[in-house]
């Protein structure tokens, strides 16, 4: 239908009759000669219509509103003295129609495509229109780009594209799942998948060697920026492989993928353990475009005047005390804006912030006069304190205090203005514990099947594990584990957990029955896709890189799901829907 996209077009093609198609991007009106800004996926370009030069364009012309579908042709021209426009790729030339086509017509669009200022539950409505603009179009050109080369990365290395059952079980990645009932086993339901972990591992079992699966996963749970509760993983298992391996092969896939996005990276990453992850920064996925990492002070409070504080640091298992320097902080946070940091750390738990301000003629602070002289000087040494510098404490249960000064670190950088956003900064987290305590309960930490570093300690919470994610500026991108692949391994891991072989063999008894029949060594991991591609694109939400996301209600407008059903088919699938309380 055309010779050219609209985009397309330049100097060079002067005196050209060219034939495009798209939309009517806008419309005025010039004393008679009309001016169309043409659309497509490529960009825009200026018609021109003038009534002395095609009475009868111009009078179809005169019709057109936003969003028209046309046709036209025309000759291309350069534009006239200062009317070039340099914003526009198009902007020297313009194209005089000879001939137009309302090949369709548009009601008036219910949002202003390309305004971010609509509210984002009508542009999801009205996705389509959404997907109209540039800015979307470069970004699922980006992803499609970055999953093409994810394939051809993986098939390079030996990885074999299997895909794996959508209906299938419960699988052990944590969150609720998404039930679909069955009609032929009344009462019966099927899981979607949160993730291909055990279909992967049976790959395994069944002498794949290498597989790979662009992977959609659903997860029902809390959503966040970057959580969806359907959203892709690629998604890598291998056989034969230590930690390194897999490390190895991920490093290639992810340069690939930035590569194919124009993004040169270097591999390897840098490596962490977990606790220093924690320690150090207060979080699994640290930031490492900036530093500033969080100290430990809990032996100087050890003989601390204050019983509080003496209390806390002389049970350096379950407490801690840390604090956070920050560099020329003293000048920047006024009394108010310290308030306001406490009210944040508070949010997380919090009992309050204590600070200490270095001011020319020395430390200031209530909280000096509860460290002895001896502690005050370790102080100043250990975190290198010059005048201008504030430093805040935070004290107490060793995982809620690392939580908020993680965050508080995040928080102060912030608003420092100390991230670069035109970095990356890449990091494995490593040596992941095995067991984590919730409620008091042992659970896996990533899941029951990851291999565990060894059994032979007596506090279960110190058992390490063969895991590790890999981070980009503080997001976690992915993570994996090299697995158990023997039996009386799992069977024990199920045991510490508190797993009956009964529960076992319900949930999980096919994988088990697979450990049986000679299982090799294998392990893999999972890159999230949108997450990666939110990165890639700088996008603020995981929406804005897929095409017909749920809300942040995990609803999808467009669709309007989900929906009620009828009783015919509720009733095929033998489900009765009880009154739901009226709130
Ligand atoms: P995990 O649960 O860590 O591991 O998931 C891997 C990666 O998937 C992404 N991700 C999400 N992205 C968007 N919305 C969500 N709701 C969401 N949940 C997770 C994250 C995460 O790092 N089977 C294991 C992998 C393995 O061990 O091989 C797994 O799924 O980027």
């Amino acid at each position: 239908m055309r010779t050219h996209l609209c985009a397309e077009i330049d100097q060079s093609n002067i005196d050209e009759e060219v034939r495009l198609c798209g939309w009517s991007n806008s419309y005025r009106d010039h004393g008679g000669v009309i001016f169309i800004d043409l659309r497509d996926k490529s960009g825009v370009v200026q018609l021109v219509c003038d009534p002395k030069d095609n009475l009868e364009a111009h009078k179809l012309a005169s019709e057109v509103r936003d969003e028209f579908v046309l046709i036209v042709s025309g000759k291309v021209r350069a534009r006239g003295e200062g009317l070039e426009n340099p914003k526009l790729k198009t902007g020297k030339i313009e194209v005089a129609l000879s001939s137009l086509v309302i090949e369709n017509i548009s009601k008036t669009p219910p949002i202003t495509i390309g305004d971010e200022n609509t509210s984002e539950d009508l542009r999801l409505k009205y996705r389509y229109l959404d997907l109209r603009t540039q800015k979307s179009y470069n970004i699922f050109s980006l992803r499609s780009k970055a999953s093409i080369a994810a394939r051809n990365s993986l098939d390079s290395m030996g990885f074999l594209e299997v895909e794996t059952p959508i209906l299938t079980k419960s699988t052990p990645e944590g969150a609720r799942d998404y039930l679909v009932p069955s009609r032929v086993h009344p009462g019966e339901f099927f899981a979607l998948p949160q993730s291909p972990q055990l279909f992967k591992q049976l790959l395994m079992v069944g002498g794949f060697d290498r597989y790979f699966q662009i992977a959609k996963c659903f997860r029902d749970e809390d959503l966040r920026a970057d959580r969806q509760p359907e959203f892709t993983q690629i998604d890598v298992e291998m056989s034969f492989c230590e930690q390194n391996d897999v490390i190895e092969v991920a490093e290639k896939l992810i340069f690939d993928i930035f590569k194919a996005c124009n993004k040169e990276i270097s591999i390897p990453f840098p490596r962490m353990k977990y606790e220093e992850a924690m320690e150090s920064y207060g979080s699994d996925k640290p930031d490492m475009r900036f530093d500033m990492p969080l100290l430990d002070v809990m032996d100087l409070f050890e003989d601390s005047s204050n019983e509080i504080f003496a209390n806390i640091a002389n049970h350096p298992k379950k407490n801690r005390i840390k604090a956070l320097k920050v560099e020329g902080g003293d000048k920047f946070f006024s009394r108010k804006s310290i308030k306001e940091l406490e009210n944040f750390v508070s949010k997380f738990g919090a009992k309050g912030l204590a600070y200490i301000q270095v001011k020319e003629d020395g430390l200031k602070g209530p909280l000096l006069k509860f460290l002895s002289e001896n502690s005050i000087k370790e102080l100043e040494s250990r975190a290198n304190l010059k005048e201008g510098d504030i430093i805040f404490f935070g004290a107490g249960s060793k995982s809620v205090v690392l939580d908020y000064m993680g965050r508080l670190r995040l928080e102060v950088a912030k608003q420092l203005d100390m991230i670069d956003e035109n970095v990356l900064k890449f990091l494995w987290v490593v040596d992941f514990p095995m067991f984590e305590k919730d409620d008091g309960k042992i659970k896996a930490l990533h899941h029951p099947f990851t291999m565990p570093k060894g059994l032979d300690k007596d506090d279960v919470e110190e058992i390490e594990s063969i895991a590790y994610d890999v981070v980009l500026n503080g997001v976690e991108l992915g993570g994996g584990s090299i697995r158990i692949h023997k039996e009386e391994m799992q069977e024990k891991i199920f045991e510490l957990l508190g797993i009956s072989k009964d529960e076992a063999n319900k949930k999980f008894g096919f994988l088990l029955d697979a450990l049986k029949y000679g299982a090799p060594p294998h392990g893999g991991f999972a890159l999230g896709f949108d997450r990666l591609m939110m990165i890639i694109t700088k996008s603020n939400s995981i929406r804005d890189v897929i095409a017909f996301p749920k809300t942040q209600r995990a609803q999808c407008l467009l669709a309007d799901a989900p929906s009620e059903v009828g009783e015919e088919q509720l009733k095929d699938l033998n489900i009765r829907i009880r009154q739901l309380a009226q709130s």
